[in-house]
């Protein structure tokens, strides 16, 4: 794709519903007892995959294609069939683990793989934990990584102290939990997303929280959950940044997901300066939403940390970008779970903002960033991630010149992207 700066920026926009409610709802209603509407279902390759791998357990889906609305008839939560083949993952991480926990307590022979990115990325987060649960599993590279084997089944409940954060693994867990006979705990070291905790207790399992650890009991039977999923925050990131740092820009973008764990973003480009505004705040199947106002800004350099970076996990190569922008240094640190994503999100971010022109250094857990710079347009490569084919669009729809972005992978999450941008300043993007 080819991007240049529009002059001017007005528009109001629908982003794509929730990847990881989407997941979640498929997965979930997977195993409950009777039949669930889903409503504004995010329809991609991630989302795909997952209801591809549910299909192959024996669910029932109903989910045209190019359609956001699906029906699951669950299966139960003893009801799943064994898969005659591999469960393909595609590119989605959520996928695989929480498919990992929740097949380690099935009795099933499951084997489950992925693309060429998600065959590197780190599994052992999750096989170590199910394997103290008693689950007999086995991976590639000494149990790390994909393809897994997992012979399910005869779980034990236990106290588990999670090594990183990760809403995936404190998810598979639970869904592992959901199946053994006792108390299964989860103490995460900091708050992760908490989609799959709320969507549980709405269905009726006995999940409860308590400080920084989840419990789970397994419940007689989980209750389907009709929902409608809220849009996604992580997909209105990308028009945040550019309505921030455009000179001439104001963007209207409506029923966002406020989740408290996902709004990271919306509190750095607060402590930046940025002109945010929160309309008509409201509540969607139990989670909360807004309308989101983004205008032209001046930006003051910030560090992010702690808390604030599973919160702004997805979101963080975008921040880079803020830092170009902004006057001062800005800093992310702690946040090297970034190298582990679907590309070295450090290593891609750095590569491709310094091609721009950036003033911008890798650190072992994050990067530097001296603002403000004027970004001028490059040839970029996004590595197959789609996150970093959004930040390259953004990136480019700011500098001067032309940009080239190629292997945006946006499909992953955000398949109509490029219209979106293309609509929103018919001069800024072009097909290639
Ligand atoms: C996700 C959790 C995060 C996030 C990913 C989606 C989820 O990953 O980066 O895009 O849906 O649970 P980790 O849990 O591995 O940090």
């Amino acid at each position: 794709m080819r991007v240049r700066s529009p002059g001017r920026l007005r528009a109001t926009l629908r982003v794509p519903p929730d990847k990881s409610i989407s997941h979640r709802a498929l997965i979930l209603n997977g195993i409950a007892e009777g039949e669930a509407r889903v409503e504004n279902l995010l329809d991609s390759d991630d989302v795909r995959s997952t209801a591809a791998c549910m299909a192959a357990l024996g669910v029932e889906i109903d989910w045209p294609a190019g359609s956001t609305e699906a029906r699951i008839r669950g299966a139960g939560l003893h009801g799943l069939y064994e898969s005659d083949d591999t469960l393909d993952c595609g590119n989605s991480g959520t996928t695989m683990r929480l498919l990992t926990g929740l097949l380690a307590a099935q009795p099933l022979f499951s084997v489950l793989t992925g693309d060429d990115s998600l065959r590197t990325r780190p599994m052992g987060r999750v096989i170590e934990p199910l394997r103290r649960m008693g689950a007999r599993i086995s991976a590639r590279r000494g149990d790390t990584l994909a393809p897994i084997a997992i012979r399910g089944g005869n779980l034990r409940a236990i106290q588990y102290e999670m090594p990183v954060f990760s809403a995936q693994v404190k998810s598979a867990l639970l869904l592992a939990g959901l199946s053994v006979e006792g108390r299964t705990r989860i103490t995460e070291p900091v708050p992760t997303r908490d989609h799959t905790e709320k969507m549980l207790a709405a269905m009726g399992a006995p999940v409860a929280r308590e400080g920084r650890t989840v419990t789970v009991r397994r419940p007689g039977r989980l209750q389907p959950l009709g929902m409608r999923v809220p849009a996604d925050i992580s997909s209105a990131a990308p028009w945040l940044v550019l309505g921030a740092c455009h000179p001439d820009a104001e963007l209207h973008i409506e029923g966002v997901g406020i989740n408290p764990t996902r709004t990271g973003l919306l509190d750095i480009l607060g402590r930046m300066g940025a002109s945010i505004e929160l309309q008509e705040e409201r509540e969607t199947s139990g989670e909360p939403v807004a309308d989101l106002v983004v205008r032209s800004s001046t930006l003051s350099g910030v560090t992010v940390q702690g808390n604030e970076i599973p919160r702004a996990i997805d979101e963080l190569p975008l921040v880079a970008l803020l830092g170009c922008f902004a006057h001062g240094t800005t800093v992310v640190r702690e946040a090297e779970e970034l190298i582990v994503k679907e590309s070295n999100r450090i290593e891609t971010v750095v590569t491709m903002l310094a091609a721009l022109g950036a003033s911008i250094e890798a650190t072992a857990d994050g990067f530097v960033v001296e603002g403000p710079s004027q970004l001028h347009g490059a040839r970029l490569d996004a590595a197959n991630d789609h996150r970093m084919g959004m930040l390259g669009a953004v990136a480019g729809a700011l500098a001067s010149g032309e940009t080239r972005i190629e292997n945006d992978a946006v499909s992953v999450s955000y398949p109509d992207f490029w219209q979106a941008l293309e609509a929103a300043a018919p001069e800024a993007a072009q097909t290639a």
